[in-house]
């Protein structure tokens, strides 16, 4: 028999080793997973003895951070605007700094709202649970992400409020459907800059919710000159960006006849949304 507390010394040292960033935060979270309590519970429950299945799955856990998996991919889940979704190699593991584009989005009423390239569904589900006469539609070209999409709609309980659809982008909406918002966090890294990328997300994260490849604004280009079609009268526009992108998506906004165009720092001060409205009709 062992402890928690000695496994998770042992663990931390391998961790360490292995060049992980932060070894002690990554075992503690991954120990919890294992002994199926709350991080908060932890410590009160580390001296205690494991069981073999806990010690088995602790170490599993623990391999596979090794593989450079991502924390939240092991354990399943990750929390995103203070409620958690399920998370699976199929999905981009959903980032702190896309909760911006959320607050964004709830800054001004909507009661219809269409979400492209929807992943986990995070943005999209987060919007429908925080207002709750809202119905959403959501689209991702990957079944796998919108199996995961579905699970998490099930999840938070707006499952009745949400229809997605596989395809690309508008493809699959009819020409006449509007939204109040549209929101989108797509992928922007550019081709050169994947090289650059830490392992756990080059090479587990999917790589279609990376990067549409070259110069990383494909899929804006798509997006902006659709989206009038597709909002309502006052409609708004919200992107997430990559933080060297504000001028350019910026522009590509008003070329597609948007005329109030703004650019939004996350919290560490770097542009990460592009909020447009004011289509000008013809
Ligand atoms: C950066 S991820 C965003 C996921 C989620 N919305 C979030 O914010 O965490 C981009 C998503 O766009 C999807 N995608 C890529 N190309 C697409 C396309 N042509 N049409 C629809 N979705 C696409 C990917 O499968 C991926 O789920």
């Amino acid at each position: 028999m062992t402890t928690g507390a000695v496994l998770l010394a042992g663990a931390v040292a391998r961790l360490r080793e292995a060049g992980i960033d932060d070894p002690a935060r990554d075992a503690r979270v991954l120990l919890g997973f294992a002994l199926g309590v709350e991080r908060s519970r932890l410590t009160l429950v580390m001296h205690d003895d494991v069981t073999p299945d806990q010690a088995d799955a602790f170490e599993r856990a623990i391999e596979a951070r090794l593989k450079r998996q991502p924390v939240a991919q092991i354990v399943g889940q990750r929390a995103f605007y203070g409620r958690d979704f399920i998370v699976t190699p199929d999905v981009l593991d959903p980032r702190p700094d896309t909760e911006l584009l959320v607050d964004l989005a709830l800054s001004a009423p909507f009661e219809t709202v269409f979400d492209l390239g929807t992943g986990s569904g995070c943005i999209l589900l987060s919007l429908l649970a925080e207002r709750s006469a809202a119905i959403g539609q959501g689209v991702d070209l990957s079944e796998k992400a919108l199996d995961v999409a579905r699970r998490n709609a099930r999840k938070l309980g707006v499952q009745d409020r949400v229809t997605f659809y596989e395809g690309s982008w508008f493809a699959p909406l009819e020409a006449t459907t509007r939204f109040d918002l549209i929101v989108s966090n797509p992928p922007y890294i550019t081709q050169d800059e994947m090289a650059e990328l830490s392992p756990e997300v080059r090479t587990w994260e999917p790589h279609m919710a990376l990067t549409p490849g070259g110069d990383g604004l494909d899929a804006y280009r798509v997006i902006t000159q659709a989206a009038p079609d597709h909002l309502a009268m006052d409609g708004r526009l919200l992107l997430e960006i990559g933080h060297l992108q504000g001028d350019a998506v910026s522009a590509l906004c008003r070329s597609a006849g948007f005329s109030d165009v703004t650019v939004h720092q996350d919290l560490a001060g770097k542009d990460r949304v592009v909020a447009a409205s004011g289509f000008q009709w013809a």
